[in-house]
C-alpha cells in the first residue's frame, strides 16, 4: 500500500484553504459547553454515548438504533469494511474520490475496481457504475457531492445503484451535504443496502474533534457495531456533538456564507480567464495547468494553503471555499501570480 500522509503540518496561521475545513472555527456554543464539562471528574470516566446518539438521531430524524456514531468518516468507512469485506471481495470505487475509501479497501484486502468521473465536465458517471457493479461486488463507496470533483449525483441515480447493487453495501457519504442539501437518509428504511455517513468535520468546524456517523437499519448497525472498538468516540467529541447539532442557525450562516463567497470565487476565476469546474461544496477544482504544483508553492509561501490534485486530474489544484473576505484574499494573490 502507499501510504497516506496528508500534508497537515506547518498550517497554523495561514489562510487554510485546503482541506475544506470550516475556516472561521466551530460555534463558540460547543466551546462553552466544552467548559463546562471539562472537570476532572468527567474526563476521569469512559465515554457515555446514550445522550450523545439520541440528540443526534433527533436531529438527522431517525430512531437511535439507526445510527452509529463514529471517530470522523473515517472510522466510518474502516467499520464498514471490516463488517462486510473480505480478503479478495471485489469492491468498486470512483476515480477521483476521497483517498480512504481506497485505503481502507486495500486494508480489508479487497479486489478494487474504480469509475472514472467523466473528463470532459467530472460529472458523476452514473451509467458506467451500473454496468460495473457485478453480482459478486460486495461494496459501492462514493461521495455525494465528491471530493475533489465538487459534482453530485441524484437520490433518482442513487437509488438505481441500490438496485443494481441490491447484494453489496452501498455507502453514501454525505460530508458536504450541508452544502448540496441532497440526502439519502430519507431512503434508509426502506433500502437494506444503504448505509449514510456524515460528519462533524467540515461545516462544523470540529475536524479536530474527530466526530461522524453511518445511519442504516437498524440491523446493520448491530453488525457494524460488533467490528467497532467500544470507545472509539471520545468523550469530548461526544459532548461537543449534542452542542453543535443545537446550533443550526450557527451552520446555516456559515453555509449562506460560504454559498456568497463561492459566487465570488466563480467570478475572480472568470475575469483571470481560468478555467473551473462549479461544484456543490465548498472547495472548487480549478486549472493552472502545468504551474499547478508550482502555483501551489507560490501561494503557501504567501501564506495561503490550496492542495494541489494535478496528479489525479491534470492540471487542477483543489481551493477550499471559506468566507467572503478569504475569497477575495486568495483572489488578489492568485491575481498576483497568475
Ligand atoms: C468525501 C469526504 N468524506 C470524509 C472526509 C473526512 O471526514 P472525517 O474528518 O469525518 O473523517 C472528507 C475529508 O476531506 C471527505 O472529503
Amino acid at each position: 500500500m502507499a501510504p497516506y500522509s496528508p500534508p497537515t503540518a506547518g498550517r497554523a496561521g495561514k489562510l487554510r484553504l485546503d482541506f475544506n475545513e470550516n475556516t472561521v472555527g466551530c460555534s463558540p456554543r460547543v466551546v462553552e459547553y466544552l467548559k463546562e464539562h471539562l472537570a476532572a471528574s468527567d474526563l476521569a470516566v469512559y465515554p457515555e454515548y446514550a445522550e450523545t446518539r439520541n440528540a443526534l438521531a433527533a436531529f438527522l430524524g431517525i430512531a437511535a438504533d439507526e445510527l452509529l456514531l463514529t471517530n470522523g468518516t473515517d472510522e466510518a468507512i474502516q467499520v464498514l469494511m471490516n463488517t462486510y469485506v473480505d480478503d479478495g471481495d471485489d469492491v468498486l470505487l470512483l476515480r477521483p474520490s476521497y483517498a480512504m475509501y481506497r485505503f481502507y479497501a486495500e486494508l480489508a484486502g479487497a479486489s478494487i475496481r474504480e469509475v472514472d468521473y467523466r473528463p470532459l465536465d467530472l460529472a458523476f458517471p452514473l451509467d458506467e457504475l451500473l454496468q460495473a457493479i457485478r453480482p459478486t461486488t460486495r461494496a459501492v463507496l462514493l461521495a455525494n457531492p465528491n471530493n475533489p470533483t465538487g459534482t453530485g449525483v441524484s437520490l433518482r441515480g442513487i437509488e438505481q445503484i441500490l438496485d443494481r447493487a441490491s447484494h453489496a453495501a452501498v455507502l453514501v457519504d454525505e460530508a458536504y451535504f450541508d452544502f448540496s442539501h441532497v440526502t439519502a437518509i430519507g431512503l434508509v428504511r426502506e433500502r437494506p443496502n444503504l448505509f449514510v455517513s456524515r460528519t462533524f468535520s467540515k461545516v462544523y468546524g470540529m475536524a479536530a474533534m474527530r466526530c461522524g456517523c453511518l445511519v442504516s437499519q437498524s440491523e446493520n448497525i448491530e453488525f457494524l457495531h460488533k467490528a467497532q472498538s467500544p470507545y472509539s468516540v471520545n468523550a469530548l467529541a461526544a459532548i461537543a456533538l449534542r452542542a453543535a447539532v443545537r446550533d443550526t442557525a450557527y451552520v446555516d450562516s456559515y453555509v449562506k456564507e460560504v454559498l456568497a463567497a463561492r459566487e465570488l470565487l466563480y467570478e475572480g476565476f472568470r475575469k483571470l480567464g481560468i478555467r473551473y469546474y462549479p461544484s456543490e461544496a465548498n472547495f472548487v477544482l480549478f486549472c493552472a495547468g502545468d504551474r499547478a504544483v508550482l502555483l501551489r508553492d507560490e501561494l503557501r509561501t504567501r501564506g495561503v494553503l490550496v492542495r494541489d490534485r494535478s496528479y489525479e486530474i491534470a492540471g487542477c489544484v483543489r481551493v477550499t471555499v471559506g468566507t467572503r473576505e478569504q475569497v477575495r484574499r486568495f483572489l488578489d494573490e492568485l491575481e498576483e501570480l497568475w
